[in-house]
């Protein structure tokens, strides 16, 4: 199957490892990577790049019209952390380059757009364990609020438009190409090179924080397997829960010890720590499961035995 394809925000954790993915997949030439400064050399070199803002409606568009682009992956975002600091930016950002794709597709000039939703449109009275589909959510991060919106907008277009819109919510992603930056979960893949850069790691969230991760093949497994669905299979207009693995720094370092016997960890919990807690501990994604097979495949120890073997 042919088609082109336009990444927004290709140079970042995800953005980088899904221009590869889907270059693989759908031949270099047809995939578009684009993000708001220079990036990853091999995303520049392997394939069509460009320089775009996601907040510019017009400049989208001109990327659209000339490569006759008729998919969106939209991965430019601010996240948790970030945006605790600068609330203002991030919902500009983060809601204007979303309108800026969904209306795209009302005007019918793409015809299917992916938009990552987040476990940060959970907040403090959602349960905890096993957080279901759909409960109550009240985020209470910046980062969250504007997941949660979006989340609203997305299932909205989707009625009201016919936009075909597609999502998951991402729990922490663990990877090597790429850093996360600006995160709440970024503790997870900073501790593996500081543990083989350093042998020690000063952990900014407490030992006992239990959040949802996912190593990042599973991540980029589920968005292509979501967005080749036929329309049709897809139940959820907002955004699926996804699930792989759940554990605490205390647990991530005994895992890293079986490789790294003298490996050692102290905690400072700093602001991130109230936005951890403000989150799940594990969530059920049985939806996704049942409507379009979804199942994780790496677990915490196959996660460290890659990540360690890759930074290597
Ligand atoms: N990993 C993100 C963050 O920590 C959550 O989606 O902000």
């Amino acid at each position: 199957m042919q088609k082109s394809i336009l990444i927004l925000g290709a140079c970042g954790q995800i953005g980088t490892e899904l221009t590869f993915a889907l270059r693989e997949k759908y031949g270099n030439e047809n995939v578009v990577a684009s993000d708001i400064r220079e990036g990853n050399e091999d995303i520049m070199a392997s394939g069509p790049f460009e320089i775009l803002d996601a907040t510019n409606y017009e400049a989208i568009e001109d990327v659209v019209m000339h490569y006759e682009i008729e998919e969106v992956y939209l991965m430019a975002a601010m996240l948790s952390a970030t945006a605790e600091k600068f609330p203002m930016r991030a919902w500009n950002l983060n809601m204007n380059s979303l309108f800026n794709v969904l209306n795209l597709c009302k005007e019918k000039k793409i015809s299917r757009i992916f938009w990552p939703s987040s476990i940060a449109v959970f907040g403090p009275n959602t349960p905890k364990k096993n957080t279901p589909q759909n409960t109550i959510m009240e985020p209470s991060t910046v980062y969250g609020i504007s997941k949660q919106s979006g989340e609203r907008w997305c299932e909205y277009y989707f009625k009201k438009y016919g936009v075909d819109v597609r999502s998951v919510r991402y729990p922490g992603l663990i990877s090597w190409k790429t850093l996360p930056g600006g995160g709440t979960t970024d503790y997870a893949v900073e501790i593996y090179h500081k543990a083989l850069s350093e042998g020690a790691y000063d952990c900014f969230l407490q030992k006992d924080s239990m959040l949802p991760m996912m190593y990042m093949e599973d991540a980029i497994r589920a968005t292509l397997n979501l967005m080749d669905n036929p329309s049709e299979n897809l139940k959820v207009r907002s955004s699926y829960n996804l699930a792989a693995m759940n554990f605490t720094p205390e647990e991530i370092v005994r895992s890293i010890q079986k490789h790294i016997p003298d490996f050692t960890i102290s905690y400072a919990p700093d602001f991130r720590q109230a936005i951890a807690d403000s989150w799940p501990n594990s969530i059920d994604d049985s939806q996704a499961r049942q409507d379009w097979g979804w199942k994780a495949e790496y677990d915490l120890e196959k996660t460290t035995e890659e990540m360690l073997k890759n930074l290597r």
